[in-house]
């Protein structure tokens, strides 16, 4: 098999600037150190990672030869509360390359996951970074984690219910990693030139997997139950619970039962 590295060396036109590695510690760490010396937007791809990052403070699985493990330093002139759209548009670039390259229908998982088959094969972590002065972003590093193989031990026990890949047990194809990267990237870039013009929204609630569904989260250690009534322009998850229409701005839902 040709060496995945230089096959996208060769092959990937990206509209940003483009560094490649076989592993690093995580894609959207060495972003956030690119950006004290880079003022133009790039992209960093790395094969594995050592220690990818997830939300909420957890780690992303992320082995050799079963992902690809992508980061963009942006430079949006986007507000604080606007900042959402970065993930929001990136989970929309996402869930369609995952179309493209796949042939299948992937959903959102509100805010930022996206669910093939009823199994996690993407997530996408957004870290803003703001100056202080006005109310700018100075930054922002998008990192996207994509299974597009199953690993080959498996994936971990801890997340082996929830996780999935785009190709499961298929033999590996080198051209589907720059497919999925060229694809992510054209739409993404469609959208991020627009910003804050949020008609990509539309899309978003298309693909959104929690409409209609009873759903839980926890607030000050009690957990609300809510049905999903839609998501706004804004990102939140507008849910009915018991004390009236809630709209939820960040966090995590889970599903009350498995449908
Ligand atoms: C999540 O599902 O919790 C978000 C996962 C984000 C993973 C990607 S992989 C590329 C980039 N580098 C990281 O360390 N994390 C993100």
């Amino acid at each position: 098999m040709e060496n995945i590295k230089e096959f996208l060396q060769h092959n990937l036109k990206l509209p940003f600037k483009t560094l490649i590695y076989d592993e690093v510690l995580s894609t959207n760490t060495l972003c956030k150190e690119l950006s004290r010396r880079e003022k133009e937007d790039l992209a960093v791809i790395a094969l594995s990672q050592s220690g990818g990052k997830g939300r909420l403070g957890r780690s992303f699985y992320s082995p050799k030869g079963s992902g690809t493990y992508i980061s963009f330093l942006l430079h949006p002139k986007l507000n604080a509360n606007e900042s959402v759209k970065i993930t929001t548009a990136a989970a929309v670039a996402a869930a369609s390359a995952i179309d493209f390259i796949s042939g299948k229908h992937s959903l959102i998982k509100w805010v930022n996951d996206i669910y093939l088959g009823g199994k996690k094969v993407c997530g996408i972590l957004t870290e803003a970074s703001f100056s202080g002065k006005g109310a700018g972003l100075d930054y922002a590093v998008l990192g996207i984690g994509l299974n597009l193989y199953d690993p080959e031990n498996g994936f971990p026990q801890d997340i082996k219910e929830k996780a999935g890949s785009v190709f499961g047990k298929n033999k590996r194809d080198i051209q589907k990693t720059a497919e999925f990267i060229t694809e992510f990237t054209r739409i993404f870039h469609d959208i991020y030139k627009k910003f804050p013009e949020s008609g990509y929204m539309e899309e978003y609630r298309n693909r959104s997997m929690l409409n209609g569904k009873e759903v839980y989260f926890i607030k000050d250690g009690r957990e609300v139950t809510g049905k999903v009534l839609g998501i706004d322009d804004n990102t939140q998850l507008l849910l009915e619970t018991d004390s009236g229409v809630f709209p939820l701005l960040a966090g995590e839902v889970s599903l009350k039962t498995k449908s």
